[in-house]
């Protein structure tokens, strides 16, 4: 049997530019109370606004992975990046990551999923490392929302919520037999996918306009690539229905962690750590009581981050390692849910 692929190194990097809920409430109406109560953020962080990128993040975040894996860039032999907020439209993160760090001609994958961008990308480094093709991925989930967040009144049910920041893992052939990721399991369900979107700047024509979620002119978006009106509208902005994404997440969530351990033949009580995207406290507390977990077996950070979409499960992943709550033989399941929507989970053996 081929062996399986395992986690040989970890790293994060979250922008120095601390944001609270206070300082929130100078740019809208909102509220300490209101942001905790309903989300459990306390702070996040923004990235500087000319100085950091995506990818500059996502850069430092896998200098620190590269190098606990006991590797060099040179040695990299595949990239996986996951954002949904790219340096630029096209090319993606990571043929800009692979020119930073100068690493050799190896291929480089964007993956675009969003809120599960970080564990889709794992499924697919993985498959790489199983088949022997690749010998040493580097994946990276990286995220820059503070540049594109209505920070008006208008926009606060979304800009509150998200964070910037970075997270990385290389990925290498497991060293011991039952090590390494034992499996991962993949979902989308399209349904719903303008539920949770920025539909500007984007080709749609108002194809799939209008839908039951657009609350806003429908017949104002999209009529071209980007325009005038878009920005003067808000049009350019990640569009939610909150209550809806939510309803969902806490079904799906608890659905694809109890996948991953049956497809083991495990259950929740082998389970030693749950990390969970950082979407909102309530949703991972809800998803730790369906499931019966004890505190000690899930690991949020979203008080100290908000949500960093495609870089919150790797950075929760990177600080519980460093606090040592991640050991060797320790059975950690990763999963996410979000716009899309998609949604997967991973199981390791670390
Ligand atoms: O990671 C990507 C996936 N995303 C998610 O998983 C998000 C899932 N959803 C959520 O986390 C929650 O739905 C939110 C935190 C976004 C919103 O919480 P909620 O309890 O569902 O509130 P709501 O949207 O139903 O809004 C309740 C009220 C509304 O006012 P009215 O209509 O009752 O007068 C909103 O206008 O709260 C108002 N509101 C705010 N008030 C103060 C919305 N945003 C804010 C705000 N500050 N930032």
């Amino acid at each position: 049997m081929r062996p399986l692929s395992r986690i040989a190194g970890i790293g994060h990097y979250v922008p120095k530019n601390l944001v609270t809920n206070h300082d929130l409430t100078k740019y809208m109406e909102t509220s300490d109370e209101w942001i905790r109560e309903r989300t459990g953020i306390e702070e996040r962080r923004y990235a500087d606004r000319l100085g950091e990128t995506t990818t500059t993040m996502g850069v430092e975040a896998a200098r620190i992975a590269i190098e606990r894996a006991g590797t060099t860039p040179e040695q990299i032999d595949f990239i996986v990046f996951a954002t949904l907020s790219p340096d630029y439209y096209f090319p993606g993160c990571g043929v800009l990551l692979q020119r930073a760090l100068k690493m050799k001609e190896i291929g480089a994958l964007d993956v675009r999923n969003q809120c599960s961008g970080f564990v889709y990308a794992l499924s697919v480094a993985d498959q790489f490392i199983r088949s022997g093709m690749y010998q040493n991925i580097l994946v990276v989930g990286a995220e820059k929302h503070s540049f594109g967040l209505d920070f008006t009144t208008r926009g606060r049910n979304v800009s509150v919520i998200f964070g910037d920041g970075a997270g990385a893992v290389v990925l290498q052939r497991a060293e011991r037999e039952g090590q390494g990721i034992l499996s991962t399991h993949l979902h989308s369900d399209g349904e719903s996918a303008e539920i949770l979107a920025m539909y500007n700047p984007g080709t749609h024509a108002n194809h799939w306009m209008p839908t039951p979620y657009a609350t806003f002119d429908e017949a104002a978006i999209g009529q071209t690539f980007f325009s005038h009106k878009m920005i003067e509208e808000g049009q350019v902005y990640p569009y939610m229905d909150g209550p809806a994404v939510f309803k969902k997440a806490v079904v799906k969530f608890p659905e694809v962690i109890q996948e991953a351990l049956f497809a083991n033949q495990l259950t929740t009580a082998d389970l030693n750590l749950l990390i969970p995207h950082q979407a909102n406290l309530r949703i991972a507390q809800f998803v730790q009581q369906k499931l019966k977990l004890r505190d000690d077996q899930v690991y949020n950070n979203i008080q100290r981050y908000g949500n960093t979409t495609a870089a919150s499960v790797p950075i929760a992943l990177s600080e519980a390692w460093e606090q040592g709550k991640v050991k060797e033989n320790d059975l950690v399941c990763l999963a996410a849910f979000g716009s899309g929507f998609t949604w997967a989970s991973a199981l390791i053996r670390w």
